[in-house]
């Protein structure tokens, strides 16, 4: 390996635009270089012209990049339907790889990622940026410390409505299945997937792991118009028994959070409600206070930099396919915990929105997710017609 490093990116368009700017801007620092885009539609990206001007080339597919290139990191920001598979080439192709969140579509998916980084011994890092945050990781050395005392529970509620543009937008919106392909986007997969991970990783007993479920029961429902679920409830029990209560929901007529709560022995840990969960303040009992601050100089792309690192030093990276793999688990065991309920029609709004918009919501859910997660219960643990008993799934 040359002392500067190559850096291939797959995908040009969306979120792959942050990945490309990151590169412009900063390989150079890093002593890295930016040396090949993968995307059949990069003409279509706002970058493209750019991406010609500096000469770097463009190909269709990682088989095409492959046959006359190599890279020693690929970043992967395309589609969750092709992280596998991308993922999977590129290590066997000797490069080391950063794959967008959520690692896979299914647990199988992540699963077979799992395996190609064990057998090729090229690591396959997941962006979920929260864990490459030097503030989780001052957190999490002081939960692990056991400065806090026991964790015993740990509840992250999420209010995000989300409009009809919002599952308008691309045809695995709010889909099971896409093409053919499965997507499983819900919440838990897509908006609120960073929260769910970070829940895990927060837990996990080692700086670069997370916490693995042991049991785990959801509760699904629905108001969109949408094939999967656009609202979940999930209380799921880590190997060294925490209780993980998580509450999302797109359905909600009012924003809240996410605020993140972990119960310990000896104090209560808040995330604080304007930094997306990545600040938080330690309440101790005896009346102390701990506060953890988002360092504001820290990019939401040092994972990239943090990889590099990874490969130049030989580390583990922050946040592998292994530390990644409890969010699979735990989304394709929600999946699997119930049958999805939709909301009674006489409960669900149409409320319209800006620019012709409009939100499908239950007005009444918000404060009811808010009632659970003070009790740490689940809709059909309160008495309410609509809501359905679901089963545990043990791991
Ligand atoms: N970390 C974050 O905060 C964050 C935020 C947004 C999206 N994401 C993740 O980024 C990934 C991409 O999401 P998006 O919304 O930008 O998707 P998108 O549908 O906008 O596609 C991104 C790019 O991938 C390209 N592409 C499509 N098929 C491809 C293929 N076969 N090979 C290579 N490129 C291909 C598209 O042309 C596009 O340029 C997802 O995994 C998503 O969850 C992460």
């Amino acid at each position: 390996m040359s002392d500067t490093l190559s850096i291939a990116l797959v995908g040009l368009g969306g979120y792959a635009q942050c990945y490309a700017n990151e590169l412009f801007d900063n390989a150079a620092n890093n002593n890295a270089q930016f040396t090949a885009v993968i995307d059949p539609l990069a003409k279509k990206s706002d970058l493209y012209s750019r991406v010609i001007d500096a000469n770097i080339p463009i190909f269709d597919s990682l088989e095409e990049f492959y046959q006359t290139q190599s890279a020693d990191l690929v970043c992967i920001a395309s589609p969750i339907t092709f992280h596998r598979e991308q993922a999977i080439l590129a290590v066997q192709n000797g490069s080391s790889v950063l794959c967008e969140k959520p690692a896979a579509a299914t647990l199988e998916d992540a699963q077979a990622m799992y395996d190609a980084q064990n057998e090729t011994g090229k690591f396959i890092a997941i962006g979920y940026q929260l864990s490459y945050h030097s503030v989780t990781h001052k957190l999490k050395a002081d939960i692990n410390s056991g400065k806090f005392g026991q964790v015993n529970s740990m509840t992250v509620l999420t209010h995000w409505p989300r409009t009809h543009s919002y599952y308008n937008r691309a045809s695995w919106a709010g889909a099971k299945y896409s093409n053919g392909q499965a997507v499983f986007d819900s919440p838990l997969n897509n908006a609120t997937a960073h929260y769910l991970h970070n829940a895990f990783y927060l837990l996990g007993d080692t700086a670069h792991s997370s916490a693995k479920p042991k049991s785990l029961i959801a509760e699904t429902y629905r108001a969109n118009n949408i094939e999967n679920f656009d609202t979940v409830a999930v209380h799921a029990k880590t190997e060294s028994n925490v209780d993980l209560h998580f509450y999302a929901s797109h359905a909600t007529d009012s924003q809240i959070g996410p605020i993140m709560t972990m119960n310990c022995e000896d104090s209560r840990i808040v995330s604080t409600p304007s930094s997306y969960n990545s600040s938080y303040i330690a309440y101790m009992n005896n009346g102390e206070e701990h506060h953890y601050q988002l360092d504001p100089d820290e990019s939401y792309m040092k994972k990239i930099w943090d990889c590099v690192d990874a490969i130049r030093t030989g580390a583990r990276p922050l946040c592998d396919i292994e530390a990644a793999l409890s969010h699979s688990m735990a989304v394709s065991a929600a999946q699997r915990s119930c049958e999805i309920v939709d909301f009674p029609e006489e409960l669900v709004e149409h409320i319209p929105k800006e620019n012709d918009d409009i939100l499908t919501a239950v007005p009444t859910l918000g404060e009811l997710l808010v009632q659970c997660a003070a009790a740490g219960k689940l809709p059909a643990d309160f008495d309410i017609e609509w809501a359905a008993k679901s089963k545990t799934i043990t791991f």
